[in-house]
């Protein structure tokens, strides 16, 4: 990948609000983390030059996918690895929820309003997020920091 093409990409980015990750870590991985980050957001990144598709997942995880089809590839991983958070959009109702999160997940916190994402200079965003968001607890431990955590919106516990 020349520059030009990874600023690109790069422009296309969403990162997660700082004090989201501040409330909920320490994590251990963040499998698909920016090229260039204004912030940690684990001990371990991977970006997309390691490919977090690919790398070993070890310990708790950070996951805030890539917004695009690939996402399941992403949450399938997390079901499998067992151990972390993930951040993605309520979409309740589609087959992927399904999949990945109800009768997989311990937990999961729906967020009260919308998201204001920031940018890999770490601004935050203009305009809050198209969707709502929800946290997913892939771990008892997960589940209960979600439930424990004063992040305002709705815990449910879910095993
Ligand atoms: C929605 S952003 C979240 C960034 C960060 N995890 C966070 O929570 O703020 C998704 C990130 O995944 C990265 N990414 C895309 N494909 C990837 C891959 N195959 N391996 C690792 N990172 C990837 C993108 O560069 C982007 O920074």
């Amino acid at each position: 990948m020349n520059l030009h093409e990874s600023q690109r990409m790069q422009t296309d980015v969403w990162l997660t609000p700082p004090w989201i990750v501040n409330e909920l870590g320490p994590f251990d991985l963040d499998p698909c983390a920016p090229l260039q980050r204004p912030w940690d957001t684990a001990r371990k990144h991977y970006t997309i030059n390691d490919n977090g598709l690919l790398s070993p997942w070890e310990g708790r995880v950070w996951l805030n996918p890539p917004y695009n089809k690939e996402a399941v590839k992403w949450l399938r991983l997390m079901k499998r690895h067992k151990n972390g958070t993930a951040l993605i959009f309520a979409r309740t109702e589609t087959k992927w929820f399904f999949e990945t999160v109800w009768g997989t997940a311990y937990g999961v916190l729906f967020l009260k309003g919308r998201l204001n994402f920031y940018t890999c200079k770490g601004e935050e965003a203009k305009h809050s997020a198209g969707a709502p968001s929800v946290l997913v607890a892939y771990s008892k431990y997960d589940a209960e920091r979600l439930r424990d955590s004063s992040i305002e919106g709705a815990f449910l516990g879910l095993i």
